[in-house]
């Protein structure tokens, strides 16, 4: 297969955790016989310093352009101590999801057996937990209409959602439920606000087409206290834009890291692939990053085109080098590895065929 992906490194770690992104994708590309073409455009406070421009026209047009895209992370000290900036980074990850209508943003959480017992949660709690969280990604308090008073004293920011915005997200989870075990739970403040009432009362009713799928309604501050207290009870999370945000961060405790988390964000057109972490600028240019959350966002590219194989191919790779400790410090606080090791490892593991070295 010819794929044609944009490249979208952006701040901190992003450009070192997509550089082992991209060496994962080419062993992929030369063991299956496929074409990955690469094209790299700027994004974030990068693109500020080049052009003023979070995200520049050349590289929405790239993205596009292109077949899917692989996005690192965004974000700069910089700005998050400057509440007056009038121009931020992450303006240029919301018009980018905006513009290419991503509406769904797809986090998948799962453990690994190496890590349960380094975790700071309990084995027996966290032992097997696998859900995925369906987060609405361009709409909701993230894109309301945004106000500031002249004299300072006064903000407000807007939560708004539309019946279709709530229908084409909710489609994709019940979707999602029916060939997994077969759960969802929406994840709303229904007791509070309006727009969580009208997502229930939509939820609800197309819920009714899906009549092999549990429906159950959790309120967000007890689903932020059920997600530690049992993971397992979760199958498929479907939320809000800002609750997704939280949670999914929230969740990461639970695999081990948040350097493990991958997500997928799709729409009508393109789609985009990107780790969930940030840019983790105190650990920019130390190759101490874990670049797994990349890797495996990698995964769930060749995922959205089929090539279900190769992605397994690349998920199995990642669950041996966690089990032989080959593992950044975020995992591994004894004799831990460089991100670059991790990305030559999981490069050298996909090309040996025989498995030859690292099985024995
Ligand atoms: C994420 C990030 C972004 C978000 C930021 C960088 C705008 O936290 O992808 O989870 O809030 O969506
Ligand atoms: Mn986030």
């Amino acid at each position: 297969m010819n794929l044609n992906i944009a490249l979208l490194p952006g701040d901190g770690i992003g450009p070192e955790v997509i550089q082992q992104a991209v060496k994962v994708l080419n062993a992929i590309a030369e063991k299956y016989n496929h074409s990955f073409e690469f094209k790299k455009a700027s994004v974030g406070a990068i693109a500020i310093d080049e052009t003023g421009n979070p995200l520049p026209d050349e590289t929405l047009q790239i993205c596009a352009d292109a077949d899917a895209i692989l996005f690192g992370a965004i974000g700069d000290p910089k700005y998050d101590n400057n509440p007056n900036a009038k121009v931020r980074p992450e303006q240029g990850l919301l018009k980018l999801r905006k513009s290419l209508g991503l509406f769904a943003n797809i986090r998948p959480l799962t453990t690994y057996d190496a890590l349960i017992h380094k975790s700071n949660l309990k084995a027996e709690v966290i032992k097997d937990t696998n859900f995925v969280i369906y987060r609405e990604l361009t709409s909701g308090i993230y894109f309301g209409e945004k106000q500031a008073s002249e004299d300072g004293n006064e903000a407000s920011d807007i939560c708004k959602y539309t019946v279709e915005e709530i229908d084409r997200i909710a489609h994709l989870a019940f979707k999602a439920a029916q060939v997994r075990r077969k759960k969802l739970t929406l994840v709303d403040k229904a007791n509070v606000l309006e727009t969580s009432r009208l997502w229930r009362k939509r939820v609800a009713e197309i819920a009714k087409t899906y009549p092999k799928v549990n429906l159950e309604y959790l309120f967000v501050d007890n689903a932020a206290m059920q997600i530690i207290l049992n993971p397992k009870q979760f199958d498929v999370i479907l939320t809000e834009n800002m609750f997704g945000d939280i949670l999914s961060d929230e969740a990461s405790v639970i695999s081990g890291s948040i350097g493990l988390l991958a997500s997928a964000s799709i729409g009508s057109h393109t789609a985009m692939f990107e780790p969930i972490h940030g840019s983790y600028p105190q650990a920019k240019g130390k190759n101490i990053a874990n670049p797994l959350a990349a890797i495996l966002s990698a995964a769930m590219l060749l995922d959205h085109f089929e090539l279900y194989e190769e992605a397994e191919t690349i998920r199995t790779a990642v669950e041996k080098s966690i089990e032989l400790n080959i593992t950044t410090p975020d995992l591994n606080s004894t004799n831990h590895f460089s991100t670059t090791n991790v990305g030559n490892f999981l490069s050298d593991f996909i090309l040996d065929d025989e498995n030859t070295f690292y099985n024995k």
